[in-house]
Parts: C-alpha cells; structure tokens; sequence
C-alpha cells in the first residue's frame, strides 16, 4: 500500500485512509457487499457487535481474493458488554463470528458516562492488546473528557476515536485535541448519513462539477484531505466503486475554504455521545 492510502497510528502500525461502513446492512447482505467493497480495493472494513453482521463479515473475508494480511477489520463492543470482565468475554464472540485469529482494531463504541464502567472497559482492551489478540485499539464516541480520563488511568493513548464526521458537522472544536495527542480521527457518516441530503447542496455540487467528480467523491476528498479516516456506507455496488475512486484527484484550497461555510450548529445527525448510555 502507498503511504498516500494508509496512515500511521501512534501505536506504530498502520491503518487504510478509507474504509468500507457495514451499518445497517443484514448479515447476509454484508457477505456481497463486502466482497464488492474488496473486489474494487477496500482493504479496511468496519462493523460492530452492535450491527449484528459480524458474521457476514467474516464469511466474506474468507472467500476474499485478498490474503488476511492485507486486510484491516475493525469491531466494536456493545454498551451492554462493558467492564473489564464482560468486555473480554466478548471480544472472544467477536472473534469467533469472524472467524480470524487476530483482530485489527476494537474500539469502545461509545463511552455510555452514565453508566460508569468505559475506565475499566479500557483496561482490558490495553490487556487484550498486551496478548497481541488485537493490533491496535481505539474509543468511538469519546469526548476529550472521556480519553483524558482512561489516559490517566492507564497510560495508554487510544489509536483512533471514531466520530460522527461530516461537512455539515465538521467538529473543528475537537480536532487540535486529537491531532495533540497523535489520535487519528475516524468519520462515520462521512457522506452526512441517511439520505445524504449533504450530496445535494449546491456549494458541494458546483466543486464536483468544476472537478469532473460526483459529490460523494468531493465530500471523501475532504475528508481525507484533512487527514481523517472516512468510512462511508452503500448497499449498492456502484456506489461503492464510486466511493473508492477519489484517489486520482484532489480538492484545492479555495474548495476548501468554501466547504468550510457548510457547517450547522444541528449538523449533526446522530445521539450526543454525553446523552447515549442505553446499554
Ligand atoms: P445506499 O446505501 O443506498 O447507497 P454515510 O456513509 O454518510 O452514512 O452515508 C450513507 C448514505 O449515503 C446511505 O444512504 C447511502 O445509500 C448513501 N450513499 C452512499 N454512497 C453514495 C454515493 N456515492 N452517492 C449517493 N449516495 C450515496
């Protein structure tokens, strides 16, 4: 892989700068899909416990042209499984519906702060880590608060947090703190979620017509021209070819400065991390 493609996390390994989202797509609709989403080039692929396609994933990494090794699968824990105990257990269930030896990347999915237990939590991802049963791992959903509190408990910086990223809710106010402490930020919702509303606005569509581009391609060179991690999601093959074509070109400053104007105060489209403690 070129470096243009991947980036270096503070943990010394490296990650694909775009990665296919499997959110919302059936077990057995996720085997196809991601079987497409590698036939086209994806190597990274990101699910969760939570949206119950593990397994589909898993099946298709095995009958994947690529060899594992290429391959960079993230998951994360469910609320429920939180706790230094659960947590683990649970890890074990991940990696048996995906059926690999090693997983690349496990991350807390959300910091649930009501419910007290993300500290703990932490503390055996660093131990799972330890073991070498996971490369790297990482937080979703973390508010600087919630990492400056399992750093100081732990020592340990997570790689990424992964974060509802998107034109229209861009998070400038958090960005200096990760690029601060060499955390790479990962966008879900990278297209700007269901609907993608976003890929009609009139300032993104004259930047993909000034560049021969769709808009989709312009809002995933923005996110990469920023050096964020984007991970969007189609259930629809020519969409995910579109979305992997955005390494030959790329967005000038004045692009950038006009997609700067898109930012919402109700940008943004999912739960705040501080109010989402369902377990
Ligand atoms: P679909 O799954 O039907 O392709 P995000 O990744 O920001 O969550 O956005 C996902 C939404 O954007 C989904 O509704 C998805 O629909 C749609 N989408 C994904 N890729 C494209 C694209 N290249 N052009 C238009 N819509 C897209």
């Amino acid at each position: 892989m070129t470096p243009d493609t991947s980036v270096m996390l503070n943990d010394g390994r490296t990650i694909p700068r775009l990665g296919f989202g499997v959110w919302r797509l059936e077990d057995a609709d996720a085997e196809p899909l991601v079987g497409a989403a590698i036939d086209v080039g994806y190597r990274h692929i990101d699910t969760a416990q939570g949206y119950g396609n593990e397994a589909g994933v898993g099946r298709a990494i095995r009958e994947s042209s690529a060899p594992r090794e290429e391959l960079f699968i993230t998951s994360k824990l469910r609320n429920g499984d939180q706790g230094f105990d659960s947590a683990r257990r649970s890890f074990d269930g991940t990696m048996d519906r995906l059926g690999i030896d090693v997983l690349d990347l496990f991350l807390i999915h959300w910091p649930t702060p009501a419910r007290g237990l993300y500290a703990e939590t932490w503390k055996a991802f660093v131990a799972l880590q330890t073991e070498g049963r996971v490369r790297s791992i990482g937080v979703s959903n973390f508010l600087p608060e919630h990492i400056e509190r399992i750093v100081g408990e732990t020592g340990v910086t997570p790689a990424v947090n992964q974060l509802e990223l998107h034109p229209a809710y861009q998070q400038r106010d958090v960005r200096e703190f990760h690029a601060e402490r060499d955390i790479v930020i990962e966008s879900y919702s990278p297209l700007g979620g269901d609907g993608a509303a976003l890929l009609r606005d009139p300032v993104i569509v004259s930047i993909a017509e000034k560049h021969g581009r769709t808009p989709a391609q312009v809002v995933l060179r923005w996110h990469l021209r920023q050096g964020f991690v984007p991970l969007p999601k189609s259930a629809t093959p020519a969409r995910i070819a579109e979305n992997f074509a955005v390494w030959d070109f790329r967005l000038d400053d004045d692009d950038m400065a006009r997609m700067v104007g898109l930012d919402r105060a109700d940008g943004k489209r999912g739960p705040l991390p501080e109010r989402m403690n369902n377990p």
